[in-house]
């Protein structure tokens, strides 16, 4: 856990008064040290100015470590590489949310504790159908998620320790049976119900793509590739959409209610909606000649037109996430037979010409970790509105860890930011009949 060092302080200095502050320097187990300005207002009469949050750590965390500068990712010490290459999506909530990798028993009970709540309550049925046909499946994630706290009160009192835990599990097992509806909802199939001998990502595809007329055979190429997303996507530290979550849970709301929170945050095209933005732009592209068109509007600061899927606020090198993917693309268009995919040609020459640019190189912009999500996805079978979906259901568990860890911390406080103020001062109040 994080230390204050004995010997190190900063001292900030007012230039108009003369008078010093100093202020504790904190270390924790890897990354940057931080100043500890917890006594800063009390002390000065000033508050920091962070729009954007990009020099603040909000919290102590030992769930995710990322050092932008070297491109790395860990979780809970181990690389994004190793578990994407040799783990699998269940041991990685395991890792997320206990902070070990499981032995042989406690992954047999994990997986059966999981398969166990993969059914939703049959109440919620009808909730879906209040929905138009033609929502956007986000939409519809974003109310029965946050639906769930009205159907399983026995588990939303954040005091209790038990009901932490079955929240956690019940939200982790229960997503990908909500994403798979809304997704049956929107194209007007019936609902497919889990079935418990299935791993879970096999019983994800199976619920979004099997129908009652027919038996669905499930390929092992697209289970793989789909856990491998699963697990590419478990959590990023402290993203907009965990710090939502975390904002939200701070005030003691219950952790469905949280969750749908961080849905709608990752449902923006700057987070996790940049998944779905990617495929629209390389489609809008169409082709390779079009390439500089766009990289020039995408360096113009007049044209709001940004190249999606590249730069990141934290990674200044390439997403390391966007790596294993971008090895696997290849791999899994093989595996499922799709020749020539004209999307994988363009995106790779797009993020040639871009990383060989100076606009690009002079800021550091790499494909992050949804450019190639997408061609993957769409060779799956998923239509672009679910992209962000999928990217839900994978988060969820590093949503529902994070805010376990900021539950249990005992500094935790309610999250309450302060603001620079630059509106009105005190004015007289006009009447309505007075006012000019
Ligand atoms: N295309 C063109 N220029 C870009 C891009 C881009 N994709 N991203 C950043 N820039 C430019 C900015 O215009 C800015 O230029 P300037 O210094 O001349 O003003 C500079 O690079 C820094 O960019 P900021 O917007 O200040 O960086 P910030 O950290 O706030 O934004 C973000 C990061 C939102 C990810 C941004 O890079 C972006 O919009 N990317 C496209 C959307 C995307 O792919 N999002 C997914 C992120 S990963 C995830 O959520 C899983």
């Amino acid at each position: 856990m994080a230390k204050t060092s004995q010997t190190r302080t900063v001292t900030l200095t007012d230039n108009e008064t003369g008078q010093t502050y100093e202020f504790p320097v904190i270390s924790g187990s890897d990354g940057p040290d931080v100043i500890d300005i917890r006594r800063l207002y009390a002390e000065t009469g000033m508050f920091t100015f962070d729009p954007g949050y990009t020099s603040t750590g909000s919290c102590e965390s030992a769930i995710t470590f990322i050092d932008g500068e070297k491109g790395i990712l860990r979780h809970r010490g181990y690389s994004i590489e190793d578990l994407a290459g040799k783990s699998d999506f269940m041991e990685v909530c395991y890792l997320l949310l206990y902070g070990d990798l499981p032995t042989v028993k406690e992954k047999e009970w994990f997986q059966n504790t999981i398969t166990n709540h993969t059914m939703v309550h049959e109440q919620l049925l009808f909730l879906y159908r209040g929905f138009r046909r033609d929502a956007h499946p986000m939409a519809v994630m974003v109310g029965v998620v946050g639906a769930l706290s009205a159907f399983y009160h026995d588990s939303t009192d954040i005091n209790d320790p038990q009901h932490r835990v079955i929240a956690s599990h019940r939200l982790i097992a229960k997503i990908p049976t909500i994403a798979a509806m809304a997704y049956k909802y929107t194209i007007g199939q019936p609902f497919v119900y889990p079935r418990n001998s299935l791993s879970y990502a096999e019983n994800f595809l199976r619920m979004t793509f099997a129908v009652p007329a027919e038996d669905y055979s499930i390929s092992p190429a697209v289970s793989r590739a789909m856990d491998r997303l699963f697990i590419l996507h478990a959590d990023h530290e402290q993203n907009a959409s965990t710090s939502t979550v975390r904002l939200a849970g701070s005030s003691g709301a219950n952790p469905f209610a949280c969750i749908a929170a961080g849905i709608s945050s990752l449902w923006g095209p700057a987070h996790g909606g940049a998944n779905e933005a990617v495929l629209n732009m390389l489609h809008e592209i169409g082709t390779k000649d079009r390439i500089p068109e766009f990289i020039e509007r995408a360096k113009d600061r007049d044209d709001p037109f940004r190249l999606m899927g590249f730069g990141h606020r934290v990674y200044k090198n390439y997403d390391p996430r966007a790596s294993v993917l971008r090895e696997s693309t290849h791999e899994v268009l093989d595996e499922l037979g799709v020749k020539d995919e004209p999307l994988l040609e363009l995106a790779m020459e797009l993020e040639r010409i871009a990383i060989e640019d100076d606009y690009f190189a002079e800021r550091k912009l790499f494909p992050n970790v949804d450019f190639y999500s997408g061609i993957i996805l769409k060779a799956i079978g998923f239509p672009t509105s679910m992209f962000t979906v999928l990217f839900a259901v994978a988060r969820t568990v590093g949503w529902v860890a994070q805010w376990k860890e900021m539950i249990e911390d005992p500094s935790q406080r309610i999250g309450r930011p302060r603001q620079l103020f630059v509106g009105e001062k005190e004015r007289p109040f006009v009447p309505v009949a007075d006012r000019k």
